[in-house]
């Protein structure tokens, strides 16, 4: 078969010969539609992710549309030791796919998933949200940040804050959804005052940073918040700002926080395939505004290395 071939984690995939997988136990081979260009694949073919076991060659990719033998389409996540998902073919564990509507588009459906699963199972898993809640997305202008304000806001969140950088992004939010934008632009201090004004008292933080912005946007909520004995979740998701905050005690003494993080392994496999169904029922209804550019395969090199477009996810079809 043809894949992205990964050889050196110097370097980006290239569209070569690949030895189709052969199906083990309970496995299938399926004949891959659309496979999305996420940060996790990225990490994955530069050897970065902590499930890397630096073994080259590889063909990275995670999840994607896939199609049965008898024809049926499918949405499915790879595991974690099979070739990945940006190739003609791949591996289906059926414990870890669900049937899609005749009418899903796949390409939809392959940039969407991963990106909006993030906040979908996140609110309705990891904590009790309620419909009347009010929301905070830190990182909202990437592609995650962008489904989880309308995520919330479909989920009855009553008020979303998106905070953000890229100021076009952040304009469009609103569009989506968002009550309120704030810059994270800037002068990092002067960004976490705005966002103490504008998020002080929120229910929830879906938090796409991490690193300094978080560090920073914790003491400028907390210490300005009406009541800090009211429920704090702040949902730890993603860290495009960094992998590490330094957190001071007082925070969690002197308000009503809770840290908690979202993604595999806080949550089982099960548990995050049971909530993908519904999500791909809202995705065919059109209950989400999805930027998507489809790529062939075989130009996988040249879109690797292109400066990455966060309004856009790039969802490669063999
Ligand atoms: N746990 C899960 O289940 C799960 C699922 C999906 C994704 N994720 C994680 O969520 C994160 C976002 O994923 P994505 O798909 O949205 O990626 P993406 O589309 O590539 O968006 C990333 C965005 O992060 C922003 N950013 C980068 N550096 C930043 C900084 N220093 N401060 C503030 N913002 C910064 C950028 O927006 P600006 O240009 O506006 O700054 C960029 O658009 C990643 O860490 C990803 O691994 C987790």
């Amino acid at each position: 078969m043809r894949a992205a071939v990964v050889r050196s984690f110097d370097s980006p995939p290239r569209y070569e010969e690949f030895p189709t997988p052969v199906p083990g136990d309970g496995q299938i081979l399926v004949d891959v539609l659309a496979s999305g260009l996420h940060p996790r694949v990225r990490s994955g073919a530069d050897g970065t992710h902590y499930t890397s076991d630096g073994r080259l060659p590889l063909v990275p990719g995670v999840d994607g549309v896939g199609r049965l033998p008898d024809g049926r389409h499918v949405y499915f996540v790879a595991d974690d030791d099979a070739p990945g998902t940006l190739a003609e073919r791949a591996l289906l564990d059926p414990r870890r796919s669900i049937p899609l509507p005749e009418n899903a588009d796949p390409v939809t459906v392959a940039a969407a998933m991963n990106p909006a699963m993030s906040s979908w199972v996140a609110l309705r898993r990891r904590i009790s949200f309620r419909a009347g809640q009010s929301v905070l997305v830190l990182g909202a202008t990437g592609n995650a940040g962008q489904m989880a304000v309308q995520i919330a806001r479909h989920l009855g969140a009553e008020s979303v804050v998106a905070a953000g950088r890229d100021p076009e992004r952040l304009e469009r939010l609103t569009g989506l959804g968002a009550t309120r934008t704030v810059s994270l632009a800037g002068d990092p201090e002067e960004a976490a005052d705005r966002l103490g004004e504008a998020a002080a008292d929120v229910d929830v933080v879906i938090d796409y940073t991490w690193g300094r912005p978080t560090e920073r946007a914790i003491p400028a909520l907390l210490t300005r918040r009406a009541d800090r004995s009211a429920a704090l979740d702040w949902i730890q998701i993603g860290s495009t700002a960094g992998p590490d905050i330094t957190l001071p005690s007082f925070v969690l003494r002197a308000a009503n926080l809770r840290i908690l993080g979202s993604g595999q392994g806080s949550l089982t496999a099960a548990g995050i395939v049971a909530e993908l169904p519904s999500l791909v029922e809202e995705l065919v209804a059109g209950s989400f505004t999805v930027g998507t550019r489809a790529v062939p395969l075989s130009e996988v090199e040249a879109a690797w290395t292109e400066p990455a477009d966060p309004a856009r996810r790039v969802v490669f079809t063999p």
